[in-house]
């Protein structure tokens, strides 16, 4: 038997929950709607829908986003309905690939699903034909399942990798700091859309402008912006992209999309093929890869986590996603006003709103990061996450649909209290 989504959806009744096309994305219908005389009253509707230990702030989307109650059911109806027949519910990948594109900006045939940002970093690294010598260039913020691959390539094939440190005054500045490393030499630039120690926007848009008049693969890590704020891929101009999809996104854990430019397909040698990444049926020798993204897909698959992905997106589109990004961006401001006024606290990311979002990141020289970090967390029940790359040794705090103003203002009056008695 092979399950069709339509006949599926049906059977779970899933219908109204909006998997299918046009309906309404999980948990969305339950919410009242926007007003902007008492926004607080949606906000507080948002919240409630997620299981987080009330008296807890969960401060930290950027490390681990919660998934909202309706996206769990859907993935927990998914997964037993699926087991009811031991179905693999490949074929619920299609319309959930639908709504990745659309919420990505990209056409369908450019969207896999792969299992965390870290292995679509891993897959575009090693597919790209790097020979030694060739150069990479990627911000010295990059998270290590950004990192990593690249300095494996430069391990396996001496691939060269420079790195820049992220200019925290404007956009322009960090699209100097880049061209200022490009030799003939460069084949990739990658860089963190936001990046993940201090939440700084690269300038996507210029970036691979700069990178396709020198003919330099552009490849940028979304880990971090997918589902912060909206932006469109093919818009972008970038060749690849990678993101989770248990971040700003809230889809179940171990979720992740791959975009790779319909033009730039055959670039990308897959790293892992299997049933799915070709239409061949026998054992010849051509093994023709399919006419997509997709063909870096391969095996069985955990689909109730797709299907959940595509219901987490959808909940954000009816939401709003610009509202999204509107009250990260608040929430975050909200906590910087407060902490601007405390003694010894310094503020990591960028005030300039051009290169900031909804992350937060900040340190003073009376307590070390990890203790502070700590701190928050047993005497305060808010859990931040601790920054100790490139030194930092400072706390971030991620700002989402599922935080609200009191828990900013939580953060601030611990902070305070923090700081007096050490
Ligand atoms: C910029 C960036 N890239 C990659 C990752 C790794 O993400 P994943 O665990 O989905 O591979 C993270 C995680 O925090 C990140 O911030």
């Amino acid at each position: 038997m092979n399950l069709d989504r339509k006949s599926f959806l049906r059977q779970l009744g899933l219908g109204a929950m909006g998997l299918a096309a046009g309906g309404t994305a999980a948990g969305a219908a339950d919410l009242p709607a926007f007003s902007d005389r008492d926004p607080e009253r949606f906000w507080a509707a948002v919240r409630a829908q997620y299981l987080l230990t009330p008296g807890f702030s969960y401060l930290n989307t950027g490390g681990l986003g919660p998934a909202a109650g309706p996206v769990l059911d859907v993935y927990e109806k998914t997964s037993r309905h699926l087991q009811e027949k031991s179905e693999t519910g490949h074929a619920l990948f299609t319309q959930a690939r639908t709504v990745l594109a659309r919420f990505l900006g990209a056409e369908v045939s450019e969207i896999s699903f792969v299992r965390n940002a870290t292995e679509g970093n891993g897959i575009v690294a090693a597919g790209l034909a790097l020979k030694a010598g060739d150069e990479v260039i990627f911000d010295s913020h990059a998270h290590p399942g950004g990192a990593f691959p690249w300095i494996n390539q430069h391990k396996q094939r001496g691939v060269v990798v420079r790195t820049f440190e992220p200019d925290v005054t404007d956009a322009a500045g960090n699209l100097a700091r880049i061209a200022a490393l490009i030799t003939p030499r460069t084949r990739v630039v990658q860089v963190s859309h936001v990046t993940a120690p201090t939440g700084i926007v690269m300038p996507a848009a210029a970036i691979a402008k700069l990178c396709h008049e020198r003919g330099i693969w552009f490849h940028i890590d979304g880990a971090q912006s997918a589902g912060m704020f909206p932006f469109e891929l093919r818009a972008l101009g970038c060749d690849s992209f990678a993101t989770s999809g248990h971040k700003w996104i809230g889809g179940p854990h171990e979720t992740g999309v791959l975009f790779i430019r319909r033009e730039k397909l055959d670039a990308v040698a897959p790293v892992m093929v299997g049933a799915y990444s070709t239409d061949q049926g026998d054992l010849s020798l051509e093994l023709p890869y399919v006419n997509g993204t997709v063909r870096h897909e391969y095996g069985t698959r955990n689909a109730a986590a797709v299907v959940a992905l595509a219901a987490a997106a959808e909940t954000q589109e009816r939401i709003g996603r610009a509202r999204i990004a509107a009250r990260g961006r608040a929430l975050a401001a909200r906590v910087r006003t407060g902490l601007a006024r405390l003694p010894d606290l310094e503020i990591l990311t960028p005030a300039n709103a051009e290169i900031n979002a909804s992350i937060l990141t900040f340190r003073s020289p009376r307590i070390a990061y990890d203790k502070l970090f700590e701190r928050l967390l047993t005497d305060h029940r808010l859990r931040c996450r601790p920054v100790s790359e490139q030194q930092l040794n400072a706390v971030r705090v991620s700002l989402h649909l599922c935080n609200g103003p009191d828990e900013c203002d939580r953060l601030v009056e611990a902070m305070a209290a923090i700081l007096k008695k050490t």
